[in-house]
Parts: structure tokens; C-alpha cells; sequence
């Protein structure tokens, strides 16, 4: 595997972007100092966890949504076989104990599909306002990034393969099992626009089914909670 290890960057995204390198390709950082998350958001990014982008080129991937589900469940597939039981809140993150221990962002940039994974590995703790979980703090043990690096791409590539092949459908089941707030009251909130329901089940193509007091709607982006 071609894996570039760096100590500390602004975000493995940009570093990704910015050289020249083959498709298959991996970018790692110790530490990011501008590490990101989805809609601009902030990923924390301190040393103990795992921050790496994975540039693919050939991929005739339309949207970038849906590689971030399928990398959230070869997080999941993958932290299952460590003993970790993880959940996937829609649509990229990861959670154990009901705070977020993972979570993917694909962006493009001309031929390029990034696709960026930030993994709590060996973290003692984290700041009061930041709802997070390491491995460590699951399971008490230190862990090689090295080894989880590479398992876990060994995970991501199988279903990104998967995806490209076969398409959604081979992950809808296994994805709605592993689906946080599934069949419970939520509030998705997409840029101001509200919607208020049951959280029915995962779409054919990945969108979150509501049942709202209207009737089912189907969503294609935005943010899930529970409703309180
Ligand atoms: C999210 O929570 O919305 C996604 C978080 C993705 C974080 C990873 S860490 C490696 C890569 N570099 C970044 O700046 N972000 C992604």
C-alpha cells in the first residue's frame, strides 16, 4: 500500500489534494491543526487518534454522500472485529456509547475523490464540550495505528469495491441494523428546513425514510437527533 505518514498537517484532505499521488493512495497525519468534518464543521484532531484521507481516482462514484455511508459501516465492520459494537448516525458518523468515536468526509476535487477518515484510537479523553469516545477509552487498551490502519483500509477498500460493483443495495440491511434512532421520534435539520417523525427505515439508496405527520418523507441530507 503507498502511505504517506506525515507528523502533523493543516488536514490530510488538503495534503491529499495538493500532491500528485496514485489512486489508492493514503495520506496520514499524528495531528491535524485544521482537521474538518461535514458542512464545515471542526474534527478534533489531537495526537492519539487516527486522521487519514484516501485518494481515489478511478472512482465513478456520483455522490459523495453515499461513500461516507458505506466508509461508516467498514468503521463499523471493522471496530466489530476489535469488540467494539458500533452505530452509524446517519450519514457519516460513528458511535459507541452514544458519542461519536469516527466519522468520514468525501470531498471532490477535479479527478479526485477524497475520502477522509478521522478514527478515536488511543485518547485518554477529550474536552468537557466534545462528545467523544477512543477505542482506548472502550476497552482499555493502547493500540498500533499502524495495524488499525491498515485493517481498517483492508475493510474500506472490500466495500468501496463492493459499492462500485454492485451498487447500494448489497449495504441497505446491514446498514439500517447498525442505524442510530432507528424507529425512534428524530429532528433532521437541513440548512434551516426541519423535519419532525418516526425514522422509518434506510432508503433503497441510502436517503433516511421519516414518517411524519404528513406522510413519509424521504431525506437526502441533513443533520439527525433525537427528538427531545
Ligand atoms: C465528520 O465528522 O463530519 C467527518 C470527520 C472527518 C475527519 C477526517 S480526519 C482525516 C480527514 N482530514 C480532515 O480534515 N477530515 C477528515
Amino acid at each position: 500500500t503507498c502511505v504517506l505518514w506525515l507528523e502533523e498537517v493543516s488536514s490530510t484532505q488538503d495534503v491529499a489534494k495538493e500532491k500528485e499521488l496514485p489512486s489508492g493512495c493514503v495520506v496520514v497525519a499524528n495531528r491535524q491543526l485544521s482537521g474538518r468534518g461535514r458542512r464545515g464543521r471542526r474534527w478534533f484532531s489531537q495526537e492519539g487518534g487516527l486522521y487519514f484521507s484516501l485518494l481515489l481516482r478511478t472512482a465513478p462514484i456520483r455522490d459523495e454522500q453515499t461513500i461516507t455511508l458505506v466508509a461508516a459501516h467498514a468503521v463499523c465492520r471493522f471496530l466489530q472485529k476489535e469488540g467494539v459494537h458500533a452505530s452509524i448516525k446517519w450519514v457519516n458518523d460513528v458511535y459507541v456509547k452514544g458519542k461519536k468515536i469516527s466519522g468520514a468526509l468525501a470531498e471532490r476535487s477535479k479527478d479526485k475523490l477524497i475520502l477522509g477518515i478521522g478514527i478515536n484510537v488511543n485518547q485518554g479523553s477529550f474536552p468537557e464540550d466534545v462528545p467523544a469516545i477512543s477505542m482506548r477509552m472502550v476497552t482499555g487498551k493502547e493500540y498500533d495505528k499502524k495495524r488499525i490502519l491498515l485493517e481498517l483500509l483492508g475493510f474500506l477498500e472490500e466495500d468501496i469495491r463492493l459499492l462500485m460493483n454492485k451498487g447500494f443495495s448489497p449495504f441497505r440491511d446491514v446498514i439500517e441494523e447498525r442505524l442510530l434512532f432507528l424507529g425512534e421520534e428524530v429532528i433532521v435539520e437541513d440548512a434551516g428546513d426541519i423535519t419532525v417523525g418516526l425514522l422509518h427505515h434506510l432508503g433503497e439508496d441510502g436517503s433516511l425514510v421519516i414518517l411524519t405527520a404528513d406522510g413519509y418523507k424521504r431525506i437526502l441530507a441533513g443533520d439527525v437527533s433525537l427528538k427531545s
